[in-house]
């Protein structure tokens, strides 16, 4: 097969950016989109330019670096599938392809593909931790957890933080990222205790980093490549509304002692 890529490439942070086109003349259907970009790569290194920065690790679906645009689709047109996982036979030969890094205020591009996602860890230290003194590690079986609640929280821990729900999203909001971490300990017992809490800490943790809010539009559900649902956003918002009615009545508790 035979391709033309249209490429972001950046400098720096500071750099404006600029598309850039390169012919993709030897690829075959199996190749995984990033062993594409590798090829074509040492094909730049070959004439003493720049290759094109990109992140990535595990390049099976798990870890979540391998954050680009293609054609417009966070992580290219294949439904629930991530960019290393996502196949050059997907792709029609002669087909020119669009390749961009994710565009939010709070994922600034460091250089070509590659973001700077930071963001998500600060909202994880905001709060997706249990942090309940457990002791010793206990038997297995030793909490019993009902199988809904145990599917539940399962679903919603298969988010790999890639920022695709961000990606897709017009207001660049968090909300699928935030709720699937909420969840997944809030559908546990050892993540009862800070349940409300948490919810509260990490959304104000997101309002922070600059993400904007959830319109209800379900791109995030769409281009997901773990295939979260939006059901975990409504989980959210109850934990939240649950949380600041919490604040809200210890305040008054607060203010009623101060009167008495
Ligand atoms: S919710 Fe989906 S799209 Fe968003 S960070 Fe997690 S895995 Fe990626
Ligand atoms: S490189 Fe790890 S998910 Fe793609």
């Amino acid at each position: 097969m035979k391709l033309t890529l249209h490429v972001w490439r950046q400098k720096d942070r500071h750099d404006a950016g600029r598309m850039e086109t390169y012919p993709a003349d030897h690829v075959s259907p199996d190749m995984s989109f990033l062993e594409m970009l590798d090829e074509v790569n040492e094909g730049l290194i070959k004439q003493g330019k720049d290759p094109i920065a990109f992140d990535h690790d595990c390049r099976e679906g798990i870890c979540g670096s391998c954050a680009m645009m293609i054609n417009g689709m966070p992580h290219g047109p294949e439904r629930g599938t991530t960019a290393c996982q996502l196949h050059m036979r997907k792709f029609n030969d002669g087909e020119h392809v669009y390749v961009e890094p994710w565009r939010a205020r709070a994922f600034p591009v460091m250089r070509d593909l590659v973001t700077d996602r930071g963001a998500f860890d600060r909202i994880i230290q905001a709060g997706g931790f249990v942090s309940v003194n457990t002791g010793g590690a206990p038997d297995g079986n030793a909490i019993p957890v009902p199988k809904e609640s145990q599917e539940r929280a399962m679903d919603a821990a298969a988010c790999i933080g890639c920022g695709a729900c961000v990606a897709a999203c017009k207001n660049a909001s968090a909300m699928l990222f935030v709720a699937a971490k909420v969840s997944h300990l809030g559908n546990l017992p050892q993540g009862q205790a800070e349940r409300r809490d948490r919810a509260l800490a990490m959304v104000a943790q997101q309002d922070k980093e600059g993400f904007g809010h959830c319109t209800n539009q379900y791109e995030c559900e769409a281009a997901c490549p773990k295939e979260i649902g939006v059901k975990f956003i409504a989980q959210l918002n109850r934990d939240y509304i649950k949380g600041t009615l919490k604040l809200v009545n210890k305040r008054e508790a607060g203010a009623g002692d101060g009167a008495g």
